[in-house]
């Protein structure tokens, strides 16, 4: 998958029927576990039952952004097979996609330390967590003795964060060790010069990023009040499952709202509700009232939702909205549809949001251009609708239009201010 020229060689997926083995024979050499390891020396096989491998397969098909077996590359004319050199990994850190942060670990057979594979193989993996997969931090544990890793981390750029004292215990006595990071800044001054002046630095908006917060300080984190509407969202609950499926099945909302056809669905259809919205949202909201009297129940609204879209380090999201009939026309849509924008870009850390509306629904079309949507396109005929087909049309905001109306906006003010 990933050739690396100056040591000859080859990086690529892991296979777990094959790889297996060969991993935890390099996790039993005492010499690779002193330094790389948590867990007490003892004989591995008594962790080797089934389960165990199982666990541990799984662990790395789903935990890891990126993992892979290094292999070194036999000469072309010989008739070698390549042998197994390590493997090196990227472990996803925290569930938020938008931190963009990942966890660095390597390991290599004894017999290939010293000849500097470890530096190129680093070297490679943190410019391809910052390149392609758009990382804003990797970090890594090392054991205070491990000359040769703290030496390999600071030549490419990690930086010692934290010390954990005493945190060990190793062959009679208690070891530390070192929380070292690397920011996309520092790899980026590292590198500007290869990149060409401040080219890379333009393409990542670093400073646009530096200035988002200021104006946006974060709402309440279980329930977001709109007191000028007198409504608020909150998160969901499975209660909430049967005003859910009202809509989806209601016929003046469900054909503006759904791709499914609109059929009448049994109860078991709240399961695939729930699945939709327990899995696949970044962030789900229940619109409700807020009722005047403590005491009083309030009123179901609607839902609006950012959904996951994509690789997390594209920072996509999708944008949808349901109200109500009764909520209709009373300029909720557009003051939710603006908060839900300014929360995906100021506090979920987002690129691109997107959004699909029916064609004929001029309405919200006109709603999400005044929240600053732009039509990216059409998709012709996609979508079967009372009788015929209609179009499926395309909207979208990057954060770039986003920042550019919030420096036009306060810039207004204070032209206002100033006169
Ligand atoms: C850590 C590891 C990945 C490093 O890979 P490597 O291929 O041996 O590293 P390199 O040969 O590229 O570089 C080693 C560097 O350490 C330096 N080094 C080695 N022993 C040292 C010591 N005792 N004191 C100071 N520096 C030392 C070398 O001089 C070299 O630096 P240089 O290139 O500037 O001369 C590898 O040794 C390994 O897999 N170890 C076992 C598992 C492990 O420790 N994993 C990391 C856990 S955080």
């Amino acid at each position: 998958m990933f050739d690396l020229p100056k040591n000859s060689l080859h990086l690529r997926a892991f296979k777990a029927e094959a790889d297996l083995p060969k991993l935890l024979d390099l996790e039993a050499d005492p010499e690779v576990a002193k330094l790389s390891s948590i867990h007490f020396l003892v004989p591995q096989n008594q962790r080797w039952n089934e389960e165990y491998l199982e666990k541990r397969v799984s662990s790395i098909e789903n935990n890891f952004e990126f993992f892979c077996v290094i292999e070194t590359v036999p000469a072309t004319a010989s008739a070698e097979e390549p042998e197994f050199v390590g493997v090196v990994g990227l472990r996803t850190d925290g569930r938020d996609r938008g931190m963009r942060h990942t966890s660095l670990g390597i390991g290599l057979a004894k017999k290939f330390w010293g000849k500097g594979y470890g530096s190129e193989i680093v070297e490679f993996v943190v410019n391809y967590a910052f390149r392609q997969l758009n990382m804003h931090r990797i970090t890594l544990e090392v054991y205070e003795g491990n000359y040769g890793g703290l030496a390999v981390y600071k030549k490419c750029g990690f930086i010692v964060e934290v010390t954990h004292r005493k945190k060990i215990w190793y062959n009679g006595g208690w070891g530390s060790t070192i929380l070292m990071g690397i920011l996309v800044e520092d790899w980026l001054a590292k590198n500007l010069n290869r990149a060409g002046p401040g080219q890379a630095a333009r393409e990542w908006g670093l400073q646009a990023f530096f200035n988002l917060f200021a104006s946006h300080p974060p709402a309440h984190l279980t329930m977001f009040a709109l007191p000028d509407l007198e409504l608020r969202l909150r998160p969901f609950r499975h209660s909430d499952l049967d005003n859910l499926y009202k809509q989806e099945i209601d016929v003046d909302v469900a054909p503006l709202m759904t791709k499914r056809f609109i059929t009448p669905r049994s109860e078991k259809f709240k399961d695939e509700l729930r699945d939709e919205v327990e899995k696949e949202a970044e962030m789900f909201c229940i619109i409700e009232t807020i009722p005047p009297e403590s005491d009083a129940l309030p009123e179901f609204v609607g839902a609006t939702a950012l959904w996951k879209r994509g690789e997390p380090g594209m920072r996509h999201t999708s944008f949808s909205i349901v109200l109500e009939k009764k909520f209709w026309n009373k300029k909720v849509w557009e003051h939710i549809t603006k908060f839900m924008v300014d929360y995906a870009f100021c506090h979920l850390n987002m690129h691109r949001i997107s959004l699909e509306v029916f064609e004929g629904n001029d309405r919200a079309i006109a709603v999400y251009q005044k929240c600053g949507f732009m039509l990216e396109g059409n998709q012709r005929k996609a979508h079967w609708s009372d009788g015929r087909w209609k179009d499926i049309i395309q909207m979208g905001i990057l954060v770039d239009d986003w920042l550019a109306a919030q420096k036009a906006g306060s810039e207004a003010v204070k032209e206002e201010l100033r006169q």
